[in-house]
C-alpha cells in the first residue's frame, strides 16, 4: 500500500485530480470506478475545473459507480446516479450513456447485479477504482463481515452506516436499508485503486486498513492483498496511524527517485 500523508482535505483532492488526469492522459478511454459521499466532492470539483480549462476529457471514458440505494430511481434526489450526475457528469464531457450506476430499481435485482458485472468485464475491467471509507471500514456498500471475496449483490447497510447518512434526507423521508453495491472482490479486480479519507472521523478506520489484520471486520483492510492501492489521507485521517513517519519517508524518497529519473531522462 502506497499512504500519502497530506497536509489538507484540497492537497488530498488535488493529488487524486492528479492521479485522474494521468490516467486519463495515458489512456483516453479508461474506465472509471466512481464513488459518491462527501469525501470525493473536492475531487470532483477539480475534475470539472480541470475539463473546463482543456487540460483533461472524458469524452472516450466510461465509469462504474460502487453502488445505489435499492429502490431509489435515478431522479430520486438521494440516489447515486442523482448525486453524481450533479456533482460530475453533468459538467463534464462524458457520454451520459458510458456513465454506469447499478439498476437498482430492476424487477430483478439479483439479475441487476450480474448485469452489472457483466457490464464492467465487456467494458474491460476497471482501471482506477475511487473509493471513500466508512467509519466502520466499509468500501462501497460493503459493512462490516462482508465476505471479502464478495461480487455485486444486495446488500443490506448497518444501523451506523444508516445514520451515518440520514443527513442526506429529510425528516420522516423514506430512507432505504438496502443497496446494490459492487463486492469486494469486484473492487479488488480493479488495475489501480485509490482510497480517500479525511477528517478524523475516519482515522480509526485508517488504521485498520492500513495496519491490519485483513480482517471482514473491517472490509477495507481487504485493500493490502492488492498490488496496487494508494490511500491518501489528510493529517487528521492519518492520526491513529503508529508509523505516519515512516509512510512520509517513503514518499520522500519515492518523489526524489521520481526526479532522478526524470533529471536522467531530460
Ligand atoms: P463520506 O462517505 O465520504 O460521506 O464520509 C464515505 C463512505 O461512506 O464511503
Amino acid at each position: 500500500m502506497r499512504v500519502v500523508i497530506l497536509n489538507s482535505p484540497d492537497d488530498v483532492a488535488e493529488y487524486a485530480a492528479d492521479l485522474f488526469t494521468r490516467q486519463l492522459t495515458r489512456k483516453p478511454g479508461s474506465v472509471l470506478g466512481l464513488a459518491t459521499g462527501s469525501t470525493p466532492l473536492k475531487l470532483y470539483e477539480k475534475l470539472i475545473e480541470r475539463t473546463a480549462r482543456g487540460e483533461l476529457s472524458f469524452r472516450r471514458a466510461s465509469t462504474f459507480n460502487l453502488d445505489e440505494y435499492l429502490g431509489l430511481d435515478g431522479t430520486h434526489p438521494q440516489s447515486y446516479r442523482y448525486f453524481m450526475n450533479r456533482a460530475l457528469f453533468d459538467h463534464i464531457d462524458i457520454e451520459s450513456g458510458r456513465t454506469y450506476v447499478p439498476n437498482a430499481v430492476s424487477a430483478d435485482p439479483r439479475k441487476a447485479a450480474e448485469d452489472y458485472e457483466q457490464s464492467i468485464r465487456e467494458a474491460g475491467g476497471v482501471d482506477l477504482q475511487l473509493l471513500g471509507i466508512g467509519v466502520n471500514g466499509h468500501i462501497g456498500f460493503n459493512e462490516p463481515y462482508s465476505s471479502l471475496g464478495s461480487r455485486t449483490r444486495i446488500k443490506t447497510l448497518t444501523a451506523r452506516t444508516i445514520a451515518d447518512n440520514a443527513r442526506f434526507f429529510a425528516d420522516g423521508e423514506f430512507q432505504p436499508n438496502l443497496s446494490l453495491t459492487m463486492g469486494i472482490g469486484t473492487i479488488l479486480e480493479a488495475r489501480q485503486i485509490v482510497l480517500l479519507a479525511t477528517g478524523r472521523a475516519k482515522a480509526p478506520a485508517v488504521k485498520d486498513t492500513v495496519e491490519g489484520p485483513v480482517t471482514a471486520k473491517c472490509p477495507s483492510s481487504a485493500l493490502q492483498l492488492h498490488p496496487a492501492v494508494t490511500v491518501l489521507l489528510d493529517a487528521a485521517a492519518a492520526s491513529a496511524l503508529e508509523e505516519p513517519a515512516f509512510f512520509q519517508h517513503i514518499e520522500e524518497l519515492d518523489q526524489a527517485l521520481s526526479t532522478s529519473i526524470s533529471d536522467a531522462a531530460s
